[in-house]
């Protein structure tokens, strides 16, 4: 009796913990790479008289070949999948002009960077079909590469898997290399399932929502990228709605990491292998042999969401290579350490946080403008991430160790892998406003569109307490 009821809680215990067998088969070793990697065009606009650089961007419907010779129906930005690179630096003000040419409502969040709270583009900023969002704000906040996608309450999963997002570089002046298109490269690394005749297979799945058996490259299935100089700079965006990555050449190479999702780390950090999660972006610098063939690869990982071996793309270098300058020694001052007023917890469960899931009208955390605070994640389930608008955190520890050095710079989200503690020193803003929250959630999106998402607003110093915890409801798509 004993026995059996031990091996019944076993095998329950172990299905809760596997969450049934999502696992996907990788596809190491089944890819030619004979498809040119797509550099989405980029956008770089003059200021005007004014001052102001203005962008246009339109969300769209439109048709692309995922599957080469099997064009399927997908959305884009200014074009058929994906978006363009926007690119600014510290100092520049910035106006866009967003049209939703949808059928339905979305948005367009600008993940990573730090700005006004109506200007962030979640789902308190609905775009109803046909209309034009246009917000503006004067970029301040170091170099960085951040990255934009819409974030309607519920919905995102989909508006993003259908093709909605691009990258936003804040431009540096260090002497990495930064010739876009030729030795800085952007990778927006998306898993895909798809249909027999090509066409994007929506069906969520289970517990983690899409995880697919087939990767694009900024939309390019099975990509090579023809290498012309001694280093390139890969800018890593893990696109995906839910996929983790563990990174590195086939032949394990070592590189130096840069820069994470706020911006450049003090000095390269040699690594071989680096984990993104979605959402996070990690900058690379490669070196190449003149004639040599590399391939970059997902290793498996333990979890779900890490499962399957993926080769991603493949260099080719040419046969001659353009020198590239040394890596600098330093790139970025180090921080100096701050001292938390607070220390806030929040349990991850499985599809919640602190047991809550998210409410458009109720403000979950209130802090006071350009607060350093402590964020404990307490992750009580499988595999989460995590997600702060507006902030630039530092990860302190998982479950009381270090993170790799390569983790140690600037950061915007981090991976909670199942059943761990994550500390984060975070830095808030100082935009002020009471009654226009940001969010932070799981960025993996069907947890973040199940309601795995809090509400927070950054309040004026000495007013958190008459600061109210509720917003009238401005209905859904208002
Ligand atoms: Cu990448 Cu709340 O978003
Ligand atoms: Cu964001
Ligand atoms: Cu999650």
């Amino acid at each position: 009796m004993r026995r059996r009821s031990f091996l019944i809680l076993t095998a329950f215990a172990a299905a809760l913990t596997l969450t049934g067998c999502e696992g996907v088969q990788g596809n190491a070793g089944a890819l030619a790479f004979t498809n040119p990697l797509h550099i989405p065009p980029v956008l770089d606009p003059a200021p005007g008289p004014d001052g102001v650089k203005r962008f246009g961007l339109r969300l769209q419907e439109g048709t692309a070949e995922l599957l080469p010779g099997k064009p399927a129906s997908t959305w884009g930005i200014n074009g058929d999948y994906l978006g363009p690179t926007l690119r600014a630096k510290r100092g520049d003000r910035v106006a866009m002009a967003v049209t939703n040419s949808l059928n339905e409502a979305s948005t367009l969040h600008w993940h990573g960077m730090r700005l006004p709270a109506a200007m962030d583009g979640g789902p308190h900023q609905m775009i109803q079909p046909g209309q034009t969002w246009s917000p503006e704000w004067i970029v301040d906040q170091p170099a960085a590469t951040t990255w934009y996608h819409p974030h309607p309450h519920g919905q995102t999963a989909r508006h993003v898997y259908r093709g909605l997002a691009g990258m936003f570089l804040i431009d540096d002046d260090v002497a990495l290399p930064r010739t876009y298109g030729t030795d800085d490269i952007p990778l927006i690394i998306q898993d895909k399932k798809f249909t027999p005749d090509g066409r994007l297979d929506e069906k969520s799945g289970g517990t983690f929502g899409i995880l697919g058996d087939q990767i694009l490259v900024n939309g390019t299935y099975a990509p090579f990228f023809q290498v012309t100089s001694q280093r390139v700079r890969f800018r890593v965006l893990n696109g995906s709605n839910a996929h983790v990555y563990n990174i590195g050449f086939t032949d394990d190479r070592t590189f130096h990491v840069v820069a994470g999702d706020g911006g450049l780390l003090e000095k390269p950090v040699a690594a071989q292998r680096f984990r993104i999660s979605p959402g996070e972006r990690v900058e690379i610098v490669a070196g190449f042999q003149p004639g040599e063939q590399a391939l970059l690869k997902s290793f498996e990982g333990d979890s779900d969401v890490e499962s399957g071996d993926f080769d991603l793309i493949k260099f080719t270098a040419a046969g001659q290579l353009t020198p590239s300058p040394e890596l600098p020694a330093k790139l970025a001052s180090p921080t100096p350490a701050s001292q938390p007023t607070k220390t806030r917890t929040f349990k991850l469960g499985g599809s919640n946080i602190n047991g809550r899931d998210m409410d458009m009208t109720r403000i979950d955390e209130v802090v006071a403008a350009g607060a350093h605070e402590i964020w404990e994640l307490n992750n009580t389930t499988f595999a989460h991430n995590f997600h702060i608008h507006e902030v630039a955190f530092r990860v302190l520890d998982i479950d009381g160790e270090a993170p790799p050095e390569y983790m140690r710079g600037p950061k915007d989200t981090v991976f909670v892998p199942g059943k761990t503690k994550v500390r984060l020193a975070v830095e808030f803003g100082r935009h002020t406003d009471p009654k226009t929250p940001y969010m932070y959630h799981c960025h993996i999106l069907k947890h973040e569109d199940q309601g795995m998402m809090g509400q927070f607003v950054i309040v004026k110093p000495g007013t958190e307490d008459s600061t109210s915890r509720t917003l009238p409801m401005t209905g859904h798509g208002h």
